[in-house]
């Protein structure tokens, strides 16, 4: 069975060296940009792809969402199925795929695009089928989990550990989407399409580690805790979905904290099954082609879409949750909010502050930076 490949940058190189191997699967052809066909197996033509007999699936790896969704829309409709690791795409054209998908009986399958190596959407969707999931999230961006150990275990700064993780093939191209929450924001979207049937596009909360300074890490040791950059999504009582991506400061013995390098830490919490946890390596080359190929081998298996074509996008409400934050602020900011307690430090303060809305930390946040001031903040993990 011929497997193409689109994309052949960190992960489409994986996936061809993967498919050599693996038995009953071979590369296809190769699509690449216009001028770097410099192989009789690599194209800069779709059409010798889609209109190819041979070949039988097709591994998307581009990454961002033009022109990889007009190429996947026509895969699609020419009836061979997709496989994707391209989170930015799922998020904001998976239902669309889903719908081609579905009217053509080709497969769509993109367990790839959240976790890395991890099968965490492929057993979200199992427990979906046959429990009523609570909330999921976790530990889903392997970049930012990367830089944070590096910071906090080996006193690495932040611009060195971010140039180690793009050396390492961990980041996006543009690692802008690892560093500010959006990357791991667009995985917690494709959970919430996986285990709800709803994307949420709206009201979404999103913080990312951009404000961690060195500083913020060794008065976090001090105080014996580990930031890790964490989201989390689930439906409230009254049936809202919450969504949100945040640096969350969990004590050095968390299971969290255990997390090093470039993995990550995927949870569900299922009504009848309880808390499900999924550890492994989130990013990077062989593990995210890994994934793909899982998806290929799901494929032959019978396995078909995993978002329904009537995947409702909605808005998101964080209103509910609450968290207990560490702030570090200008010192005549503070009283934007009410801490338990505060420590001085020249013009900067940190502290602890009562509970609030998740909603509202993220508000306050934004309009201290509106105004042209400095901070950061974490929530705590009780
Ligand atoms: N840039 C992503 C990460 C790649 O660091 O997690 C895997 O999705």
């Amino acid at each position: 069975m011929k497997v193409a490949i689109l994309g052949f940058g960190t992960v489409g190189v994986g996936v061809y060296e993967m498919l050599e191997k693996t038995p009953g699967l071979s590369p296809g052809p190769v699509l690449v940009r216009a001028g770097k066909v410099d192989a009789p197996y690599k194209t800069d033509d779709l059409d010798r792809i889609v209109s190819d007999p041979s070949v039988w699936a097709v591994c998307e790896c581009m990454g961002g969402v033009e022109p990889a969704f007009t190429y996947a829309a026509a895969v699609l409709k020419a009836g061979k199925h997709l496989v994707t690791s391209n989170k930015a795409l799922v998020a904001a054209k998976g239902p669309e795929l889903a719908a081609l998908a579905e009217a053509s009986g080709a497969g769509f399958l993109f367990s790839a695009a959240c976790g890395g190596a991890i099968p965490f959407l492929h057993n979200l969707q199992l427990a979906a089928e046959s429990d009523d999931i609570q909330s999921l999230g976790g530990i889903l961006n392997g970049t930012t989990n990367f830089m944070l150990d590096s910071m906090q275990t080996l006193g690495v700064d932040y611009a060195d550990a971010l140039r180690e993780a793009q050396a390492l093939g961990y980041a996006e191209a543009d690692p802008t989407a690892d560093v500010s929450g959006m990357d791991a924001l667009r995985k917690i979207m494709l959970g919430c399409a996986t285990a709800y049937n709803l994307l949420p596009t709206e009201g979404l909360c999103r913080e990312g580690i951009e404000s961690l300074t060195a500083a913020d890490v060794k008065d976090l040791q001090s105080r014996r805790l580990v930031c890790r950059l964490l989201g989390r999504a689930g439906l409230t009582d009254s049936g809202r979905l919450f969504a949100y991506i945040q640096p969350v400061l969990v004590p050095d013995t968390a299971p969290e904290s255990a997390v090093r390098k470039n993995f990550n830490l995927a949870y569900y919490v299922g009504k009848n099954a309880g808390l499900i946890r999924l550890m492994g390596q989130g990013a990077g080359r062989y593990p995210t082609a890994s994934a793909l190929l899982r998806d290929v081998c799901d494929l032959r298996r019978g396995a078909r879409s995993m978002m329904r074509a009537d995947c409702q996008r909605v808005e998101a409400d964080n209103s509910l949750p609450v968290c207990r934050y560490y702030v570090r602020l200008p010192k005549d900011k503070a009283d934007a909010l009410r801490f338990e307690s505060l420590i001085e430090d020249g013009e900067t303060v940190r502290g602890i502050t009562d509970t609030l809305p998740v909603i509202r930390m993220h508000a306050i946040a934004e309009k201290i930076r509106g105004e042209g001031c400095k901070l950061f903040f974490a929530a705590l993990e009780d």
